[in-house]
């Protein structure tokens, strides 16, 4: 059964599920919504609170179900509606919520509104695309999918007008201008509200209105939007959530969750909660050059927000590592470090999976998620770096980041029954990633795996929710191969201390506070020196980390 607690997501774990990679039921060679059901059981092992469905409709799939061409239904490939309210009521059974993708911005460019809108200049859906006669317009508008489109204008030769489009000219966006569209979509959210859902994660929310004369993101009409889907969602669906897909600055964030800027105690009235990109990025960084820096700078800079709001903190996710909230320098630094093969990039990021990024190095990858437990904000697993699954950067676009979920060492992973060959994307089959070395089957059965590892921090995480809930204040000392934070309650604080380096270092952490008290480490079980002086000194291994609850006896 699901908790009452409206605020449930301050301290929730999400899992994010790509239901063609995750399991097959019917053998086509396609993860489905039946199979997906079936994985629920594994899901609830692994501990995790939500689960994020990327888009389940009706699609061309040019851009992997976020060109969506009916918004009612389900992809063929992935079952029915009725699949789908299983999907949800098994889960909730099990105490897990679901949210889905919202896309608001754009549709396929097959979805009969714009097939409509495209037959004239006259036609009654005309308006709800954007059109224009010219090219030149909105001419501050970054593009966003640079390795491919060349403006965010297309020309459609019949109707003699160029169509905006913020993402691939197959997802042309909707006219946020004409209430008509607006009111639609909020029908449509309705419509999967309805089916009882927990939520949505709103992807690509900048991008909802255009004005002449600035980049057309984060608009103020934009807010005005994204407060009237919050007001719904409050008004007939208490206990869900908005989680926004910004890709922003956190100063640009922060107008996202609404509220009162200088009052956190004033609830936010946009997204209850939005991805963190930022310090994902520098997370990376920190960790190849063994530097806190970064992470320090970026977190310094991060404003309060609301009580009732959280950060959503993600180390990767179903698309490219981006990197647009970097200096140009840095991203040119990340692909050196991090993408030293070309196709390992992709617009202004690199598509790899966590466990390539970090040389399979479980070291690394611990202390990478020691770090995401424990930061502010609600964590987010992707699918298959629970167990360090590899990628394929042979494959289109970020499919290579998507293949399928890796469940046994037995021909078709315990994927599809189909032909493997039939696949949607071939399994990951090499000596290292591949599926007969990397599978959950395998891991379930060695306590040592990756898998217990983060099932580990999954549920010592739910049993401190002062990670969940605690203020934050970040420590900087002299050894710059050190993060260390404190996380404190009114009842309690925990210090986190990582070493990003791979060498021995001895940390020099200021704890005035603390003297006399004999910090315990609640991932170990274990009692460490007790703090006697100011200064407290702590020798850690490479890439060692700590959750230390400072108890006060
Ligand atoms: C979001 C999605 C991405 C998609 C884009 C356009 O950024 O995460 O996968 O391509 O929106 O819908």
């Amino acid at each position: 059964m699901l908790t009452k607690d409206p605020l449930w997501y301050k301290n929730a774990i999400f899992y994010e599920a790509h239901i063609r990679s995750f399991c097959d039921s019917n053998g086509d060679g396609k993860g489905d919504l039946p199979g997906l059901t079936s994985k629920l059981d594994y899901l609830q092992e692994l501990g995790v609170d939500c689960i994020w469905l990327l888009p389940m409709f009706p699609s061309p799939l040019k851009d992997d179900g976020y060109d969506i061409a009916d918004y009612d239904n389900i992809h063929p490939d992935y079952g029915t509606v009725e699949d789908f309210r299983t999907l949800v009521a098994e889960a909730h059974a099990r105490g897990l919520r679901v949210i889905t993708d919202l896309v608001l911005n754009h549709t396929s460019d097959e979805h009969p509104w714009f097939v409509e809108s495209r037959k004239s200049k006259d036609n009654p859906y005309r308006d709800y695309y954007v059109w224009s006669d010219t090219d030149q317009k909105y001419k501050e508008a970054r593009i966003i999918f640079v390795d491919t489109e060349a403006s965010n204008w297309t020309y459609d030769e019949p109707s003699g007008q160029y169509y905006w489009h913020r993402f691939y000219a197959s997802q042309p966006d909707l006219n946020y201008d004409n209430p008509v569209v607006a009111d639609k979509m909020i029908e449509i959210l309705k419509y999967w509200m309805d089916m009882g859902i927990d939520g949505f994660r709103a992807d690509a929310v900048p991008y909802l209105f255009e004005r002449e004369g600035a980049n057309c993101e984060n608009l103020p009409e934009t807010h005005a939007y994204l407060k009237r889907v919050r007001a719904v969602l409050d008004a007939d669906y208490p206990g869900t959530i908005l989680l926004g897909e910004a890709n922003q600055w956190p100063w640009d964030l922060r107008p996202y969750f609404g509220g009162d800027p200088d009052d956190s105690a004033v609830p936010g009235d946009e997204f209850h909660m939005a991805f963190h990109f930022p310090v994902m990025p520098r997370i990376f960084k920190a960790l190849k050059l063994g530097d806190s820096t970064d992470i320090l700078d970026i977190m310094d800079r991060t404003p309060s927000i609301p009580d009732n709001s959280q950060w959503c903190v993600f180390l990767r996710n179903h698309d490219e590592v981006t990197l647009e909230m970097v200096t140009e320098e840095d991203r040119q630094l990340m692909w050196q470090l991090y993408a030293p093969d070309k196709r390992m990039r992709l617009n202004l990021g690199i598509r790899r999976r966590l466990a390539p990024l970090l040389d399979n190095d479980r070291r690394k990858i611990a202390v990478a998620n020691a770090i995401l437990f424990s930061l502010p904000g609600a964590p987010i697993i992707y699918y298959g770096d629970e167990i360090g699954m590899g990628d394929n950067i042979q494959l289109f676009d970020r499919n290579g980041v998507r293949t399928p979920m890796q469940w046994t060492a037995e021909p078709g992973a315990g994927f599809s029954e189909a032909d493997p060959a039939d696949f949607w994307a071939p399994l990951i089959d090499d000596d290292i990633y591949g599926y007969r070395q990397v599978n959950v089957a395998a891991q379930m059965a060695d306590p040592n795996s990756l898998f217990y590892t983060m099932k580990h921090f999954i549920a010592t995480r739910k049993t401190h929710p002062i990670l969940g809930w605690g203020s934050c204040d970040f420590i900087r000392v002299a050894d710059k191969a050190i993060l260390t934070y404190l996380r404190r309650t009114n009842e309690a604080q925990m210090l986190i201390v990582c070493n990003l380096s791979d060498q021995p270092q001895t940390a020099t952490i200021p704890l005035p506070d603390f003297v006399g008290v004999t910090p315990y480490d609640v991932l170990s079980d274990t009692s460490l020196d007790s703090i006697v002086q100011t200064d407290y000194s702590l020798s850690l291994t490479p890439y060692q980390y700590h959750w230390l609850s400072l108890f006060r006896t």
